[in-house]
């Protein structure tokens, strides 16, 4: 399997520099513009996956695709299953950084599941593992373990979310094995800092040929339209295929598909993935993401997550995305609150998650750290997060090492 060695070997790894968990959001955006691409030709149509000039018939994506999930087993499962049912996915390198915000995701979703709803729709919950090495976290959530493509992400690597496609392909590769490891249609693909509120609403867009089209979540700061990126979209989205605004502004996470659609995309995301790897002016452009800049008036606009205190309000979303760190300040100036998850790194953070602050009762005048004011609305979803947080995290046991 000549791609997988060269995935192997591949030299992105190789910075000695420790970079902070906060540079991670970058890494987000170049994967978001893959996902982008697929996303975004499965919304224009149901049929058209295989776009790219890059060569896809290689013999090692043949030997690829008639290693993971096939027909026959996708027929089987749409027979067998529910349509209205969903089976979590959450992709995790094992860090203490991503597991103790996976504990309290997999808490928040074992309350959000046990309502009438949740034991009707919310079938099933994997975490996906990309480490070479079990972690303190195999009793507690279920886990599929996948071997990673770069072994040293264990530890520190620049890049771990690269791993993911290749992850999410194994464990693809498990279902064709044994089936019964799904347990529902849609699958939804989420990072580890998110926190169930409520039962995910259903996809409802219907494609021109009858399929039911995935979600994915437009992120502001994800612009796959930008003019200086022209050039390395179009290697992978070349002009024949059409306008590169046909790549919508999302990444891997979070995404409600349907189990058929991720089969059929999965060695793209996995090639587009390694193709992005192997060009040090993809990497270099793709790893570009504007300044933090809080748009407070931008209207929640998907069914699956908010992202306080960006958006004001859960609407019609299920899930908190706490990505954004908050610093709420009074009328006089003064810091009262914040809260943000790269706080929490620490081996001990993960093993007995610390209780986080609650927001002191609401007073007029507050403002967040880029001079927005904290209207009620925003501070009621702040203070949902965080209590939500706060429920999960006084029922965790403490883990050892
Ligand atoms: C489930 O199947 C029914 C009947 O075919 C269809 O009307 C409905 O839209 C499907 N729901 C989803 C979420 O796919």
């Amino acid at each position: 399997m000549q791609m997988m060695e060269s995935l192997l070997n591949s030299k992105l790894w190789a910075s000695p520099s420790r970079s902070k968990p906060k540079d991670w959001k970058k890494q987000d955006v170049a994967m978001g513009f893959i996902v982008g691409i697929l996303i975004g030709l499965m919304l224009m149509s149901g049929t058209r996956y295989i776009f790219s000039a890059k060569p896809s018939a290689t013999d090692a994506v043949q030997e690829m695709r008639q290693s993971h999930i096939g027909e026959a087993t996708l027929s089987t499962l749409a027979k067998s299953m529910d349509n209205e049912t969903i089976h979590v996915l959450a992709t995790s390198n094992g860090s203490p950084y991503q597991n103790i915000q996976t504990r309290i995701m997999y808490g928040s979703f074992l309350k959000v599941q046990s309502t009438p709803l949740g034991k009707q729709r919310l079938k099933g919950f994997t975490r996906i593992l990309h480490r070479t090495q079990p972690d303190n976290l195999m009793d507690e959530v279920p886990t599929f373990q996948a071997s990673p493509l770069n072994p040293k992400c264990d530890e520190w690597c620049e890049f771990p979310v690269a791993d993911r496609p290749d992850a999410v392909r194994q464990w693809l590769d498990h279902v064709e094995e044994d089936p019964t490891t799904v347990k529902g249609t849609w699958l939804l693909m989420l990072e580890t800092d998110y926190v169930f509120a409520k039962v995910p609403d259903l996809p409802t867009k219907i494609s021109a040929d009858g399929e039911v089209l995935p979600v994915s979540f437009p992120f502001h700061y994800i612009q796959p339209t930008a003019k200086h990126l022209e050039p390395i979209i179009r290697e992978m989205y070349t002009e024949d295929l059409g306008p590169v605004t046909d790549i919508q502004p999302t990444g891997p996470a979070p995404v409600l598909i349907n189990i058929q659609q991720l089969t059929r995309l999965i060695l793209d995301w996995v090639r587009l993935t390694d193709h992005i790897e192997s060009s040090p002016a993809a990497k270099e452009a793709l790893g570009w993401r504007p300044p933090i800049v809080f748009s407070l008036d931008a209207p929640p606009a998907s069914i699956l997550t908010v992202q306080p205190p960006n958006d004001e309000a859960l609407g019609a979303a299920a899930l908190y995305h706490y990505t954004w760190g908050a610093i709420i300040s009074n009328a006089a100036g003064e810091k009262i609150w914040s809260f943000d998850k790269r706080d929490y790194t620490a081996e001990e953070h993960a093993n007995k998650p610390p209780k986080l602050q609650l927001l002191p009762p609401f007073e007029p005048g507050w403002k967040l750290q880029d001079g927005k004011i904290v209207s009620k609305e925003l501070y009621y979803i702040l203070d949902h997060e965080i209590t939500l947080m706060n429920e999960v995290i006084s029922g965790l046991p403490q883990l050892s090492s």
